[in-house]
C-alpha cells in the first residue's frame, strides 16, 4: 500500500525533515553556538508547571512505576482528560473513547494507519502545514494540500478546497489544526462550521489537531463544538499548554456519534493494544499536571503573548516583511516581500554569519509555505529582540 501512494504523493524532499532542515542542522553542529528561535520546547525557555505542581512531580516514588501500562491508559486520567475536552470543546467524549498515545506525533500514524487500513484514500492537510504531519500522512494516505491564506487571515481558501474535494473522489478525512502552527491562527466559528458543512456533506471525517487550545489571545473554540453529526478524531497532548514535551504524551478522543466509523476505532483500539501503552510515570505526571491551577496557566499564556507583542511590534518596523499577528499558539510566520530572496537562502544566511536559528517556510509546505520564516515566541525578550534585528539586517545585506 504504501507503495502505490509513494508513486501518488507530491514529492516532498523539498519540504519536511529533508533537504533545508537537515542542511540547516549541519550548519547549526559546525557552529560553537547558535540562538535557536523555532523551537516550540517550552521548558527550553523557562516555562515549565507552577512549583507546588514540580514538587508534588519530585516526591512520586519513581520505582513504583515498573510495571507494563494498560493498552489505553490509565483509567483516572482518561476521566481527568474526558472532563477537561467537555469542559473546553463541549463535547462528551467518554473516557473508554479516549486512548494515551506516545505525544500528538504517535497520534497521527495511529490515527491515519487506522483509517487507511481497509479503505484506501485521500487526505487533505493543511498549506502550510506541521511537518510531523505531512510525514506521517503520506506513508499512510494521498495526501493533498488545502491553502491557508495569508491575506485571510491565515484562513483556509474554501474555494480551493471545494475544488480539490471535486477532483480527488476518494477524500475520506480533512485534517485541521487550531491555533495552527506554524501560521499562528485560531479558527472562528464561521471557519468552522465551513469546515464542518464540507466534512458533511463530502462524507469526511475531520482529524483536528488542539494542542495549543488553551494557549490563545482570543476565544478558543474547537470544531467538536459545532460537528453535531460530523465524525470528528481529536488529538491533544501535554507538551504545550502543560509543557512537559520530554514525558511524550499525548492522546486521541474519538467522537463518532452515528457510529460510522466502528470498524476504524476496532482497528485503531487493535494497534494500541499491540504496542503496550504509554508510560506509567509520564500518566502519573499528567495527573498532577492537570491539577495545575488556572491562574498559573493564565500566567504562561500572558507571557506568550507578550512576547507575541514585541515581536509583532518589531515586524512592523522592518521594510520587506508583512506578517499576519498570531492569535494563538507560539509562532508568528512573516512573509519575505522581496521575490529575490529565497527562504531557505535567508535562513541559511541568518544561521551562518548571525547564529540565529529560525526556519524557512519551505519546510512546510509546497506552495503557500514558502516564502516565509517560522519564528517561536518563547525566548526571552532580549533574545527575540536580536533574533528581529538580525531578520532586519540580513534582508538589508540581501537586498544592498
Ligand atoms: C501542531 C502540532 N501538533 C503536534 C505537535 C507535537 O506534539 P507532541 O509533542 O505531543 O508529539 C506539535 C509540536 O510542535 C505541533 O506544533
Amino acid at each position: 500500500m504504501t507503495n502505490s501512494y509513494k508513486s501518488r504523493n507530491q514529492d516532498i524532499s523539498t519540504f519536511g525533515y529533508s533537504g533545508i532542515l537537515t542542511e540547516l542542522n549541519k550548519l547549526a553542529k559546525k557552529r560553537s553556538s547558535h540562538l535557536h528561535l523555532s523551537n516550540c520546547d517550552p521548558p527550553a525557555y523557562g516555562y515549565t508547571l507552577d512549583p507546588n505542581i514540580i514538587r508534588k512531580i519530585d516526591q512520586l516514588q519513581i520505582s513504583a512505576y515498573t510495571g507494563y501500562p494498560s493498552w489505553n491508559g490509565d483509567e483516572e486520567l482518561r476521566s481527568m482528560l474526558s472532563i477537561r475536552i467537555k469542559n473546553i470543546t463541549e463535547a462528551h467524549i467518554p473516557a473508554e473513547r479516549i486512548i494515551m498515545t506516545n505525544g500528538v506525533s504517535e497520534c497521527f500514524p495511529l490515527t491515519f494507519a487506522a483509517l487507511f487500513h481497509s479503505t484506501l484514500g485521500s487526505i487533505a492537510i493543511p498549506d502550510p502545514s506541521y511537518i510531523p504531519l505531512m510525514v506521517q500522512a503520506r506513508r499512510f494516505g494521498k495526501v493533498w494540500f488545502y491553502e491557508c491564506l495569508e491575506e485571510n487571515s491565515w484562513n483556509p481558501d474554501f474555494d480551493q478546497m471545494i475544488r480539490m474535494l471535486e477532483k480527488e473522489k476518494d477524500t475520506r478525512a480533512l485534517l485541521i489544526i487550531t491555533p495552527n502552527s506554524p501560521t499562528g491562527a485560531v479558527y472562528t466559528e464561521k471557519v468552522l462550521k465551513e469546515f464542518i458543512n464540507l466534512a458533511g456533506q463530502y462524507n469526511l471525517v475531520i482529524i483536528t489537531d488542539e494542542i495549543y487550545d488553551t494557549l490563545t489571545f482570543t476565544e478558543f473554540q474547537s470544531p467538536l463544538q459545532y460537528s453535531e453529526e460530523v465524525p470528528v478524531v481529536y488529538l491533544n497532548g501535554f507538551s504545550k499548554v502543560y509543557r512537559l514535551p520530554g514525558y511524550r504524551l499525548g492522546y486521541i478522543g474519538w467522537y463518532d456519534p452515528n457510529m460510522e466509523y466502528n470498524e476504524v476505532w476496532s482497528y485503531l483500539e487493535q494497534l494500541c493494544k499491540a504496542k503496550f501503552g504509554v508510560s506509567l510515570l509520564a500518566q502519573e505526571i499528567a495527573k498532577l499536571a492537570l491539577q495545575e491551577s488556572e491562574d498559573h496557566i493564565i500566567s504562561f499564556v500572558n507571557s506568550v503573548k507578550k512576547k507575541q507583542s514585541l515581536l509583532n511590534a518589531r515586524l512592523i518596523e522592518i521594510e520587506g516583511v508583512s506578517f499576519v499577528p498570531a492569535t494563538g499558539g507560539t509562532y508568528v510566520f512573516p512573509k519575505i516581500k522581496f521575490p529575490q530572496i529565497k527562504d531557505e537562502d535567508l535562513a541559511k544566511y541568518m544561521l551562518q554569519e548571525y547564529g540565529i536559528y529560525v526556519t524557512p517556510g519551505s519546510a512546510y509546505g509546497p506552495s503557500v509555505a514558502p516564502g516565509h520564516l517560522r519564528y517561536v515566541s518563547l525566548a526571552s525578550e532580549k533574545d527575540l529582540r536580536k533574533g528581529m534585528d538580525i531578520l532586519e539586517k540580513s534582508l538589508g545585506d540581501f537586498s544592498s
